[in-house]
């Protein structure tokens, strides 16, 4: 195969997903996960080195927010005015759809204005809406049930540490049933690596996102797990991941949730089961004391804040390839 093929390969790639949402990580395939992943490196280079990349010059993104934000908000502000396009943050409550407008209504009168619209919202089922009446790309910003574009940084934040992601012992601990297990679920799934969930009684994944992230790893040479145990899924870890207890809009269950939870916190006892060079993620916003200690997040195998960066880098590549020309 010549340089000329391989580009043609990566241009199919791109043009394929060019125009399409993205909701979940399972709504995409291996290869395009790779090529994502290969661009973001690309663009995060040219940014380091003041190399333009304009190309999405002209474009706006409107960002809807129904929960709060400081990452995403900015990372993908940041991320179209790099790209040389412009980013409109619409707060949801002062969007006539916090007055009771439909969204498939707002879905229509956006796309008249804009190229794509990221959505960070409660129930999935509200972006998946919104995404069959819109003509623009829809980014997932972050529902109850999928956190897609955070999972890209993730994943991007493990290969430039490990160099590769197949093969490599993700442990996630905490409450499964999150946002960040399920997307963490299908994203380890689809690039192949062997995933470990623990979390107590109450708090297991998705079943249906965790079956279907089990095919999906079989099919990628992976496997995903479930235990009770958290020090057996911390094991001989190469990663090890958690999130907060209690997520956007369960604050009022704080309270059981430390309850059940405590005997799942990230700390160094736990760490020692895991690989000697292994890595601690967490998307954060994170609550030291307790879903991690500040010994392991402030610590040295700790890289929360090259994973917080690399959301920039990563929705970039998701913004060039679904909105640009
Ligand atoms: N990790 C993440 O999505 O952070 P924000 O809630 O600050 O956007
Ligand atoms: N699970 C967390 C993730 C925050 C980025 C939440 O939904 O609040």
């Amino acid at each position: 195969m010549n340089v000329n093929q391989l580009k043609d390969k990566d241009d199919i790639v791109e043009s394929n997903m060019r125009g399409n949402d993205f909701l979940t990580i399972a709504d995409y395939t291996a290869s395009e996960i790779h090529y994502l992943l290969k661009l973001a490196s690309q663009l995060k280079k040219k940014q380091k080195l003041g190399i333009p990349h304009d190309y999405l010059k002209g474009k706006t993104l409107g960002m809807v927010f129904e929960k709060s934000s400081t990452r995403t908000r900015i990372s993908f502000e940041v991320g179209m005015f790099q790209l040389g396009g412009h980013a409109s943050f619409l707060s949801a409550t002062d969007l006539q759809l916090g007055r009771g407008e439909s969204i498939s209504d707002t879905a229509k009168v956006l796309s008249r204005y804009l190229d794509g619209v990221m959505i960070r919202t409660f129930s999935h089922e509200t972006i998946e809406e919104f995404a069959a009446e819109a003509t623009v790309p829809v980014i997932n910003g972050l529902t109850d049930l999928h956190h897609p574009a955070q999972v890209l940084a993730d994943l991007l934040t493990i290969y430039e540490d490990k160099g590769k992601l197949n093969g490599l012992k993700l442990c996630y601990v905490g409450d499964g049933h999150n946002n960040m297990t399920h997307s963490l679920m299908e994203g380890a799934a689809k690039t192949g690596m062997n995933m470990v969930v623990a979390s107590p009684e109450g708090y297991e994944p998705n079943s249906n996102i965790y079956l279907n992230a089990r095919k999906t790893a079989d099919l990628h040479g992976g496997t995903l797990n479930f235990t009770y145990d958290p020090e057996e899924a911390a094991k001989q870890a190469d990663i090890i991941i958690t999130d907060v207890w209690a997520s956007m809009g369960q604050e009022h269950e704080q309270k059981k949730r430390i309850e059940s939870l405590t005997p799942y916190q990230v700390n160094e006892s736990l760490c020692e089961k895991a690989k000697d060079d292994f890595i601690f993620l967490h998307c954060l916003p994170a609550h030291r004391g307790e879903e991690v200690t500040e010994q392991i997040i402030d610590g040295k195998h700790s890289l929360v804040f090259d994973e917080a960066e690399n959301r920039l880098h990563a929705q970039k590549a998701l913004l060039k390839v679904l909105i640009g020309d």
